[in-house]
């Protein structure tokens, strides 16, 4: 709010008025992600909050100090990886940049909700949920979208990030006539399916012309334990969905599997495996491969270590004579379209949290689930 005295120079002078509303956040876009350590002294606790997020992984006593055994056990290998791929994660870069371009262009396309915002809130690695809602409630804004980027739900995921969304409020107050609204899931909005379909043409005119029509597009997707697939979690639908549409759009040009990477730990998780598809098809005799994580909206140590140096090194000693991996969508013009036309039509929607977001998992018995879903149906206005 303007002091008297701001309000008599805003009065006096049109300039100082567009410099101050600019300057100030209307809507505030907020970017919810997994995250990742920036260098690699962050990776102990970065796995250690994993481990203890019961929304991931519920071990049946002392979470935090198996989390923690495991967390420690684990911090060498995952350093090297990273170490490998030039010390840290590339997804705040590419977080900020897809929240910068979207803001941008919403500016311009919806300026009825000008000026926006991009706030970056990761789970597990620093700029945190709960620091970004902290800007954000400082800031002052009259409408906060909470935006996973997490395209296909997951209660491990986006179910996650939002409970900690929950929590920040019920621990530190809503402010007062704040509209908050989620976009929870976005697995078949079309412009994100050209966005993979247009990345995987350009990759398969890069194959020599002979192995180009039947080299397998293996769309990977990250695994979830067989518990919370079991349990009700819609993510392996959504991630089928996402496939369908870019199938659809490629016109089905070649055969296709979804196989799921980054298994952890001895109890059973979602398949087939990435990495013994690969080994399985090389048995088979296929020649060209082309990997498309379809699961992911920019390029972190999944990517860039799991499936350009394991996987790839693998395939090259299965008997696998091609093998190419599709870029994540990045900062690509169509993905930032796809972020642009979902908030738009979010913003024009009378939804602000959608009813499947509400619903629990048919064997959901987590309060946490349990008390954030009661939360948000309450206080998620429009
Ligand atoms: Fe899915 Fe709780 S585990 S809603």
């Amino acid at each position: 709010m303007f002091s008297k005295g701001t309000l008599f120079i805003a009065q006096q002078c049109p300039r100082y008025v567009k410099f101050s509303s600019a300057s100030k956040p209307k809507t505030a876009i907020l970017m919810l992600n997994m995250g990742g350590p920036q260098h690699i002294d962050q990776v102990h606790d970065y796995l250690h909050r994993i481990m203890t997020d019961r929304d991931v992984i519920q071990f049946p006593f002392a979470q935090n100090v198996i989390g923690e055994w495991i967390a420690k056990r684990r911090t060498p290998e995952v350093q090297k990886k990273y170490q490998d791929i030039g010390g840290g994660s590339p997804i705040l870069k590419w977080t900020r940049l897809q929240g910068d371009l979207l803001c941008k262009k919403l500016d311009k396309e919806h300026p009825e909700t000008a000026p926006h915002k991009p706030y970056v809130g990761f789970r597990y690695a620093s700029p945190f949920t709960e620091e970004a809602l902290e800007e954000l409630k400082k800031d002052g804004v009259e409408r906060a979208i909470v935006f996973s980027q997490y395209p296909q739900y997951s209660c491990a995921t986006t179910g996650s990030s939002l409970n900690v969304v929950y929590k920040y409020f019920r621990d530190n107050g809503f402010p007062d006539g704040l509209k908050l609204s989620i976009i929870d899931r976005w697995s078949v909005n079309p412009l994100l399916a050209q966005c993979f379909a247009h990345l995987i043409r350009k990759e398969l005119a890069l194959l020599p012309d002979d192995v180009r029509k039947e080299a397998i597009i293996l769309f990977s997707a990250h695994s979830l334990p067989l518990k919370a697939v079991n349990r009700g979690d819609s993510y392996p639908s959504e991630v089928g969905c996402t496939v369908q549409l870019v199938m659809w759009d490629l016109q089905y040009c070649n055969p296709y599997q979804l196989v799921f990477q980054s298994k952890v730990g001895p109890l059973p998780w979602l398949g087939p495996f990435t990495d013994e598809s690969v080994k399985s098809y090389a048995k088979q005799g296929k020649k060209a491969i082309l990997v498309v994580p379809i699961a992911f909206v920019n390029e972190h140590i999944e990517t860039l270590h799991e499936l350009d140096i394991e996987l790839i090194e693998d395939a090259k000693k299965a008997g696998i004579e091609i093998i190419r991996r599709v870029p994540a969508p990045n900062d690509h013009p169509l993905f930032i379209e796809a972020l642009v036309d979902l908030v738009k039509h979010h913003l024009r929607s009378k939804l602000p949290v959608s009813p499947k977001l509400i619903n629990r998992c048919p064997h959901c018995d987590s309060p946490r689930c349990i008390e954030s879903k009661q939360w948000f149906a309450q206080n998620c206005k429009l």
